[in-house]
């Protein structure tokens, strides 16, 4: 009998992983909160309430297992859904990832450097964190936080107010601001067989806490490099804590010869997307046979690969695909300011031809 993948989240990342499911035999059901999710046009939805029984008991009934396409799934609605299923990631990657302050105290536990970091509940207590951690720091919301969203940068005493004024009415961590030479992520995967895979090490470039671009993999980092060692290290660190299944991304900034965590995603992750074209597989098969206990694909990267979020709006397709050496991934998302519409992978046979054709493109972005 075809297998059905249950799919909690309806956005790009669930639609990718459909797509990717669909060659290998599979079926997909989508729950989303909106009957208009875009992982809705390539897969049956169910919507309705992510809080609500009686939606995820008819979301879940004669599914093989279940995922997640976003960190911030009511953990209750996981484990009313864990009774009845195998869901992947668990449980306990979601509790750790939801909350930055957390998270953060998950990193130090398992020895892995962060920002210096401190929880805020109070006005006083932000100006003692100040004090603390020093300025510049930036102040963000523990909890539900994407694209830069709820984060206030402090860069002297005299923005301490301001910051709480903006943010107070939540739980806040305060992080001091790391002054990093570049970002670089780490996107690996795990099966419920504990086999592991990494992808290379990739670069990446922020416009308004937006992700714009990766380069893929990371110029100037040589095959054995110290800092792919690190990186790994830390990775399967994680893994192995969380007893994790499926895809899971570090953002890491990278400073001099070491790295340090910024945050974790226990999902497919936007810095991946360029393995839809430049890689031997991608990771959302990936992530699809690590949660059916599937052999894993390679990681490995058969292409340089310049990642180039389309966001807020974007030019027709065919200006795109005129293009050679560029793939097309649109989300059938409408317009919207600040909204991720679509990437396109543009691809090279070096690291320097696949640069120099995305800087062609550059012109064409609308943010
Ligand atoms: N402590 C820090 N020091 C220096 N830069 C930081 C720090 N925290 C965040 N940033 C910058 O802001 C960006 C967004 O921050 P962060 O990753 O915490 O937010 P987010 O809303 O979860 O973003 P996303 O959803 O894009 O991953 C980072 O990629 C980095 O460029
Ligand atoms: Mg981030």
């Amino acid at each position: 009998m075809t297998k059905c993948i249950g799919i909690i989240g309806g956005g790009q990342l669930g639609r990718m992983l459909a797509l990717s499911g669909y060659p290998l035999g599979l079926k997909f059901r989508i729950l989303d909160g909106s009957p208009e999710a875009p992982a809705g046009h390539v897969s049956p939805l169910v919507s309705g309430p992510l809080d609500q029984l009686e939606t995820l008991d008819r979301f879940a009934d004669g599914l093989e297992c279940a995922t997640f396409e976003f960190e911030n799934v009511p953990l209750k609605a996981i484990e009313h859904l864990s009774n009845h299923l195998p869901v992947h990631p668990g449980c306990l990657a979601l509790e750790k990832s939801q909350d930055r302050w957390v998270e953060k105290e998950f990193f130090r536990s398992l020895l892995i450097p962060t920002a210096p970091f401190a929880p805020v509940t109070t006005h006083e207590g932000l100006q003692q964190a100040t004090l603390e951690i020093g300025l510049p720091a930036i102040l963000k919301t523990r909890r539900f936080g994407y694209d830069g969203k709820g984060q206030v940068r402090l860069n002297m005493p005299s923005d301490v107010s301001q910051g709480w004024d903006a943010l107070g009415s939540q739980p806040l961590i305060l992080e001091g601001l790391v002054p990093f030479d570049r970002e670089l992520s780490q996107v690996s995967v795990r099966s419920t067989k504990g086999e592991i895979r990494h992808y290379p090490l990739v670069e990446n470039f922020h416009r308004k806490g937006i992700l714009h671009k990766t380069i893929a993999p990371a110029p100037g980092i040589a095959p054995n490099d110290p800092l792919e060692h690190q990186s790994r290290q830390a990775m399967e660190k994680v893994m192995e804590a969380l007893d994790y299944v499926g895809v899971l991304a570090i953002e890491w900034f990278q400073v001099g010869a070491s790295l340090v965590a910024n945050e974790m995603a226990p999902r497919v992750h936007n810095t991946g997307h360029w393995t839809m074209d430049g890689a031997k597989t991608s990771q959302f098969e990936n992530h699809i046979r690590a949660i059916l206990g599937w052999p894993l694909g390679s990681t490995e990267a058969n292409h340089h690969t310049v990642m180039l979020n389309l966001i807020g709006s974007h030019r027709p397709p065919e200006d795109w695909l005129a293009i050679p050496g560029v793939r097309l991934h649109l989300y059938g998302k409408s317009p919207r300011q600040g909204r991720k519409l679509g990437h396109v992978n543009v691809l090279g046979n070096t690291a320097m031809e696949a640069l120099s054709r995305s800087e062609t493109l550059l012109d064409w972005l609308s943010e």
